[in-house]
């Protein structure tokens, strides 16, 4: 069965692809693509995860780092919301954003999984694989009225 780590690593690989995309277009469009990934991840990781682990003495300062990554992170990503793609510091923006993703990324996977995988059992990471999923699938529905009044 697949474990928390997996479904996580798989969604960081596709939004690092979708930031190497934003970046080369330049475009809203795909910047709201990753916004679309992120809110839900990120929502997902501090609900689910992120409580669990906390919990563990060992695990307590990378999870604190992780949340603050994760304000930083929206910070930005509420900023190039309300942002037009032509404004001078789009770009720069964007770049930050990658940036500190990509930052967010390596620590929780080379530092937090790491710690997670010793001190949380196969079932458990399993067990808030399944939960994330589910929690997945009602944020989609719950923002899908919003997008279509778009
Ligand atoms: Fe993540
Ligand atoms: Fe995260």
């Amino acid at each position: 069965m697949e474990t928390i780590y997996d479904i996580l690593s798989k969604e960081h690989d596709q939004v690092l692809d979708l930031f190497e995309e934003a970046i080369s277009d330049g475009s809203k469009e795909t910047f709201l693509k990753i916004k679309a990934e992120l809110d839900p991840h990120m929502q997902g990781e501090e609900k689910l995860f992120y409580p669990v682990l906390k919990e563990k003495e060992e695990a307590r300062e990378s999870v604190l780092e992780g949340y603050e990554e994760h304000r930083i992170a929206e910070m930005l990503l509420s900023e190039l919301e309300s942002m037009d793609e032509k404004e001078e510091r789009w770009h720069a923006k964007i770049k930050v954003l990658k940036e500190s993703i990509e930052h967010h990324v390596e620590e929780e996977q080379n530092t937090m999984f790491e710690i997670s995988r010793k001190v949380l059992s196969e079932e458990k990471a399993e067990e808030i694989a399944q939960k994330y999923l589910e929690f997945k699938k009602n944020f989609k529905g719950k923002k899908e009225p919003s997008v279509k009044k778009i």
